[in-house]
């Protein structure tokens, strides 16, 4: 498997694929792979010739500095478990900073019709200026034919399509569904981070969308939302910081239900210091 670590050499190989009209496939992550990650590049793999899979840990989407030195840097074990899946038909980009900023370690700015402002972007500051700079980058060098992303982050998902939208790029933006530990916590590279109760805990997250997705067909938004909040506070382990039914398109908080759109119920919560989203 090949692994590169700056864009000047990884464009040659890309530039070959595009000479031989290879259809290329591009998962973008930050590494500490899992499953879920491996499931994006399963299907990559499954619709394209090649895929591309970037494993850098984006510095300008972080807002809490403490979670980007703690977030888990593990590129050998990352291209180990890529190998499982195929060795010659994946190329790893694992790009210093400099590679991607040179020293100018900082975001632009974006509007995304409004997406930006929910949610992540409403508690996580710049989150989503970092997401966008990034992924744009990435998308300029790598060319992809298709790019995938998971449902695990959903507002993510939405924002990038939309970033693709208003900048013309010619790239189809591929959501995939969340993949799950057999106990349902969705999975995620903060997982290895938990402590051993929280992660015991952890599932509760889940557990508690799901319920919240059946009282939701006969009661109030903000009935739901303060029974999910009530069962947060007999949960000493975990604290909320946001429950919200959101319209899937708008991603605005529902107020009154209509037949005619669609839902989704998101939840970030902490499990100590770490801090978990799912949808
Ligand atoms: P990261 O958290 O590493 O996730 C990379 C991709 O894997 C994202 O599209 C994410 O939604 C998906 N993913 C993570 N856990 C998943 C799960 N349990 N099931 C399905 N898909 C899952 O998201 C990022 O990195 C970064 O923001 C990035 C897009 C790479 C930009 O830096």
């Amino acid at each position: 498997m090949k692994v590169f670590h700056n864009k000047s050499q990884l464009s040659k190989i890309i530039d070959g694929f595009k000479a031989k009209n290879r259809a290329i496939g591009f998962v973008p992550t930050m590494g500490a792979l899992h499953e879920g990650h491996l499931s994006l590049v399963e299907k990559a793999l499954s619709e394209n010739n090649v895929a591309v899979v970037s494993v850098f840990v984006n510095p300008t989407q972080f807002d809490n500095q403490e979670d980007l030195v703690k977030y888990p840097r593990t590129l050998e074990a990352d291209v180990a478990l890529l190998k499982t899946v195929s060795d010659d038909k994946i190329i790893v980009y694992a790009p210093t900073v400099d590679d991607i900023y040179g020293d100018d370690v900082k975001s632009q700015s974006f509007k995304f019709d409004g997406l930006e402002n929910e949610m992540e972007g409403a508690f996580r500051d710049g989150h989503f200026d970092g997401v966008g700079t990034i992924v744009k980058r990435l998308f300029e060098i790598i060319k992809p034919n298709r790019a995938y992303f998971g449902e695990k982050d959903f507002q993510q998902l939405q924002i990038i399509k939309k970033l693709v939208e208003l900048n013309h790029m010619p790239v189809k933006v591929i959501g995939c569904p969340i993949h799950r530990a057999d106990d349902g916590l969705a999975m995620s590279s903060r997982n290895t981070r938990l402590t051993e109760n929280h992660r015991k805990v952890a599932p509760f997250i889940y557990e508690t969308l799901k319920s919240a997705k059946i009282k939701f067909g006969t009661k109030s938004a903000k009935n739901v939302t303060e029974w999910v909040e009530k069962q947060f506070k007999k949960q000493p382990l975990l604290e909320l910081e946001y429950f919200i039914i959101a319209d899937t398109d708008t991603l605005k908080p529902v107020k009154r239900k209509s037949t005619k759109k669609t839902y989704r119920a998101f939840i970030a919560a902490y499990a100590g210091d770490i801090r978990l989203i799912d949808n």
